[in-house]
């Protein structure tokens, strides 16, 4: 007869490892100090290029209806259509007012010469 009451039950935790790598578009679509609007799923994302380095954030501005894919891109900063608030497209971070919310960022991996980002 098994031992029951020494069965240990032990449940492991739903860790999801995996990342998701989401394909956006090629690496020539975006022109250096460019962006491009992406809708995948349920996200709609911008993709900047920044001297060459790829960056994909929300395209949404955390301020109201303007869409930064649409905005005015200077080195690494982004203004907004609307109101001329500011983001850094690298960490997200609010660089002008009246934006007072940082925006989503993405990782963004080149690979193959088609950008993806990686999700968690
Ligand atoms: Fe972007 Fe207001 S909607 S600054």
């Amino acid at each position: 007869m098994p031992e029951d009451g020494l069965q240990r039950t032990e449940k492991l935790k739903s860790v999801n490892t995996m990342s998701q790598r989401i394909d956006l578009c090629s690496s020539a679509d975006v022109a250096p100090g460019n962006a491009l609007k992406v809708e995948t799923g349920d996200l709609v994302l911008a993709v900047f290029n920044v001297d060459g380095e790829f960056y994909v954030i929300d395209d949404q501005c955390t301020h109201g209806p303007g869409s930064l894919s649409e905005g005015y891109i200077e080195g690494d900063v982004v203004e907004c259509n609307f109101h001329n608030g500011q983001f850094n497209i690298k960490t997200g971070e609010v660089v002008a007012p009246p934006c007072m919310v940082p925006v989503r960022t993405y990782k963004a991996v080149v690979e193959n010469g088609r950008v993806l980002i990686e999700t968690e």
